[in-house]
């Protein structure tokens, strides 16, 4: 960067834009609901908010997992930066299980979940190619895409389909971002097309993948199915495995990438926690916890889909709901009101998605029925 130049967001959060001044971070999108939160809370029947804002999941995590929490006695030393040989194992293992797909131990490695993950590659990735300075990522999509291209001080550019990249944009990127199935809208891309559009022009392509699991359409997929040049799939047990409080995941594909950044990553200091990579290394070797929750979770989303008359998405645990007159916070402040629930308004997301509502379909069945419940009274 030169001079005292660098990219800040703005209060909208995401263009981000060229400024002489210092960095002033955003606000945090969630952190702006608190009128709504508010209005919600105060809804007159008496049973109280019912917060579909956050996609904190709500549900526990499996028992086994705690345990291994508990009893690792890994405490007393420093950890792996890149993952025990057990986790990195546990983690491949269900790779080759979900998705059929092999990679060797030197092309996957531990993330501290995986919004740090999301934030901070971009950074590393500039240090490496200081020539280029550009993170592309879906125009509607989850934040930190483009607060790591922010936090880097480089350009977030937003991308609508591949095919509009312009090749300006793609010759100064270092990276693209996909996420499959996506956070808000609940879509599936198509990763293979991906893939190519990356290594035809020597771009790496990020897969955020931690809603895999969650797949409604059609089995899980991996960018990884495609081959693993010039790709990492990055994955979480936040959404997985219930297991957003332990901060747990990892990025596995390009070994090449897979090298470089978790050499830079162990210079930084960033580190799974012992404790925490036994119980994930327990988590990553069950599916049943994982069945019940993707039952759990289409349930309510057919719940919910059916009381506001929209459609079950294709991924995800989100609802994707668009205000009939294009105003998404109007939406919000609308549900808040009339069913007490806390939603996200669509411009968290990025500009284009302005008009929609996002509905995180954490909550249980029967605080979920109070909300259609409420619908209904108000229809
Ligand atoms: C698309 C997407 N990527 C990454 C994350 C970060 O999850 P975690 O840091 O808990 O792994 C989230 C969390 O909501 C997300 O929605």
């Amino acid at each position: 960067m030169e001079g005292s130049r660098s990219y800040s967001a703005d209060p909208g959060m995401r263009e981000t834009q060229l400024v002489t001044a210092g960095f002033v971070p955003p606000p945090y999108p969630y952190d702006r609901l608190e009128g709504l939160r508010a209005e919600a809370a105060g809804h007159p029947d008496g049973r109280g908010l019912v917060d579909l804002s956050v996609g904190t999941p709500f549900d526990p995590p499996a028992p086994a997992v705690i345990a291994a929490l508990a009893t690792s006695g890994t405490e007393r030393g420093y950890p792996n930066s890149v993952g025990s040989p057990r986790l990195r194992e546990a983690a491949a293992g269900w790779l080759a299980r979900r998705f059929g797909v092999e990679v060797g131990p030197a092309q996957l490695a531990a993330c501290v979940g995986t919004k740090e993950w999301v934030a901070t590659t971009p950074q590393w990735l500039h240090l490496r190619r200081p020539d280029r300075d550009t993170v592309l990522y879906p125009a509607t999509s989850y934040p930190t895409y483009a607060m790591g291209a922010t936090l880097a001080g480089c350009r977030a550019v937003p991308y609508g389909e591949l095919a509009a990249v312009a090749e300006e944009d793609a010759a100064r990127a270092l990276c693209l971002w996909v996420n499959s199935p996506s956070n808000p809208t609940g879509a599936l891309t198509d990763l293979a097309a991906a893939a190519a559009w990356g290594r035809a022009r020597g771009v790496p392509v990020l897969s955020d993948e931690c809603y895999a699991e969650f797949t409604w359409d059609g089995p899980p997929r991996t960018i990884l199915e495609h081959g693993t040049e010039g790709v990492l799939a990055v994955h979480s047990l936040s959404k997985r495995s219930n297991l957003a409080g332990v901060r747990a995941g990892f990025y596995a594909g390009d070994g090449d990438l897979v090298t470089y950044l978790s050499e830079v990553r162990k210079h930084a200091g960033f580190m799974v926690p012992g404790p925490v990579q036994a119980a994930a290394a327990v988590a990553f070797d069950d599916d049943e916890h994982v069945e019940v929750q993707r039952q759990r979770y289409r349930r309510r989303l057919t719940l919910l889909a059916e009381a506001l008359g929209t459609s079950v998405p294709a991924g995800a645990f989100y609802l994707w709901v668009a205000a009939p007159d294009g105003d998404g916070w109007g939406l919000s402040a609308d549900l808040a009101r009339r069913a007490g629930c806390l939603t996200s308004p669509g411009e968290f997301y990025g500009p284009a998605g302005a008009g929609h509502v996002r509905i995180a379909v954490v909550q249980p069945d029967e605080r979920l029925a109070v909300v259609v419940d409420r619908l209904k009274i108000t229809a």
